[in-house]
């Protein structure tokens, strides 16, 4: 599961024309304190692409739409059916959260529906710097 999703990445990012990071780097998992790594959100932007077949910033799909998402609590689109799980979680999405979420979303939602993990902390860094312009 990890190779096939730094597969998707790596050809989003391709797609966008920037520069690929060596394969090992996309597929080893890098626990990196939060808030450690300066995340560029153009990059974040062009991974964004990976998250694209089930959110949108305007719309929700399988997943729920992100515009906001930085700063609002977790599980509180009105019109989204989220799982208990996330829907009871308590969280807040600010860099923390969201960085522990996007490694391993059951891991820190245990029921969570969304089971799609960024293994790479700068990539993680990258996509959190691009939901945080899309207030
Ligand atoms: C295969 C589908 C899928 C992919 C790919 C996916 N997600 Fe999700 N995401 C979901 C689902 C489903 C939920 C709702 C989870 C729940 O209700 O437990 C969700 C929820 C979320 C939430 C919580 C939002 C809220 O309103 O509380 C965030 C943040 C999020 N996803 C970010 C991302 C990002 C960033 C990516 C890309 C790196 C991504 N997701 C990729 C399916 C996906």
């Amino acid at each position: 599961m990890n190779g096939l999703m730094a597969c998707a990445i790596a050809a989003g990012v391709a797609a966008a024309g920037a520069s690929l990071a060596p394969a090992a780097a996309l597929a080893q998992p890098t626990p990196a304190a939060a808030g450690s790594l300066q995340g560029d959100p153009v990059r974040g932007q062009a991974l964004y692409q990976a998250c694209g077949s089930c959110h949108s910033i305007d719309d929700n799909d399988i997943g729920p739409k992100h515009r906001g998402v930085v700063g609002r609590r977790a599980g509180s689109v009105a019109d989204y059916a989220y799982s208990p799980a996330l829907r009871n979680s308590g969280l807040t999405w600010d860099e923390a959260t969201l960085d522990r979420w996007l490694s391993n979303p059951s891991a820190l939602v245990p029921g969570t529906k969304m089971f799609f993990k960024i293994g790479d902390a700068q990539k993680r860094a990258d996509l959190i710097a691009y939901l945080k312009q899309q207030k």
